[in-house]
């Protein structure tokens, strides 16, 4: 799909993922920014560190990172579209010289980063491929870095389909598939990754897919136009059954915060209370 068609219903910043609602009355653009600002502050970025983002889309969680948190960042997409327009963005920002864009498969990705962060993304790594994604996650991560994954996982941790997944499959995500968070825990220790951190956001996915099937509802006539009826059904459907599979504890969402295992205990902070020093989704 192109990214002519995201816009129609995503935030302005083009965010294909869960947002973070802080007080759950946020506008959807607000939300994105605090749920980007929630990420980078969960993993203690600091200036200077070098961070890869995995997955980065249109390049929103780099272009944030490199600007307000002052970090040297590498974005990656298998998405040719993704890759033009987060490239322009980076260009645009004045920040070729501390993000750069790359198209390219994680497993071809080489090098130690400060920190690693991947949104959205690991449900198309395939549950046999989970603890290899999360291993290669480690190889990447220096000594004492920091790695934080966000995605979609299932309350069944049966392996039996969930209602809409042929729906899905075939439609919308050909091949994705959601683990519980059981095996995402796992499967990250399997890979030599210790979780210290894990949020559910399931009410935040509720309510992001309640605002981009409004979004999608509001510019119906022109989204028909660009991609024709049966495409605009079948995304219409999507939307709005997302919603509801979120909302009903169908489908639901967590943020794992880990490090290398093996850590000294000290790496671990002993509260949750910095991710809440700092205000977060500022607009400036
Ligand atoms: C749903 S989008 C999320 C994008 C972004 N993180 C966000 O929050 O807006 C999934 C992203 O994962 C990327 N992706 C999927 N498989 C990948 C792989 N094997 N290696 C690198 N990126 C991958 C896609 O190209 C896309 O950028």
């Amino acid at each position: 799909m192109s990214n002519a068609f995201y816009s129609q219903w995503l935030d302005p910043n083009m965010v294909y993922s869960c947002a973070y609602f802080e007080n759950g009355d946020e506008d959807l653009a607000t939300a994105q920014r605090k749920k980007i600002d929630h990420i980078l502050t969960k993993i203690r970025l600091q200036p200077g560190q070098t961070l890869l983002d995995i997955g980065c889309g249109w390049g929103a969680l780099v272009l944030r990172a490199a600007q307000k948190f002052g970090a040297r960042c590498v974005g990656i997409t298998l998405s040719q579209n993704q890759f033009d327009l987060a490239t322009a963005r980076v260009r645009a920002a004045g920040l070729s010289d501390r993000i750069e864009i790359r198209l390219q498969d994680y497993r071809d990705i080489t090098g130690t980063f400060d920190r690693i962060t991947s949104v959205g993304m690991f449900e198309h790594v395939g549950k046999k491929n989970l603890a290899g994604y999360f291993g290669r996650m480690r190889e990447l991560l220096a000594d004492d870095g920091v790695a934080m994954n966000h995605g979609i996982t299932v309350p069944d941790p049966s392996d039996a389909p969930m209602d809409g997944s042929e729906f899905m499959d075939r439609y919308v995500f050909p091949q994705g598939e959601l683990p519980h968070i059981g095996l995402v825990l796992k499967t990250m220790q399997e890979g030599g990754l210790e979780a210290f951190d894990v949020e559910l956001l399931r009410r935040h996915y509720a309510q992001t897919l309640r605002h981009w099937a409004d979004n999608f509802e509001a510019n119906a006539s022109a989204i028909r136009d660009m991609v024709g009826e049966k495409k605009y059904r079948i995304w219409r459907v999507y939307l709005a059954g997302c919603a509801h599979a979120f909302d009903t504890d169908q489908m639901s969402i967590y943020q794992v915060v880990c490090h290398k295992a093996g850590n000294l205990s000290s790496a671990v902070p002993w509260s949750r209370r910095y991710i809440y020093d700092h205000p977060i989704g500022q607009n400036d």
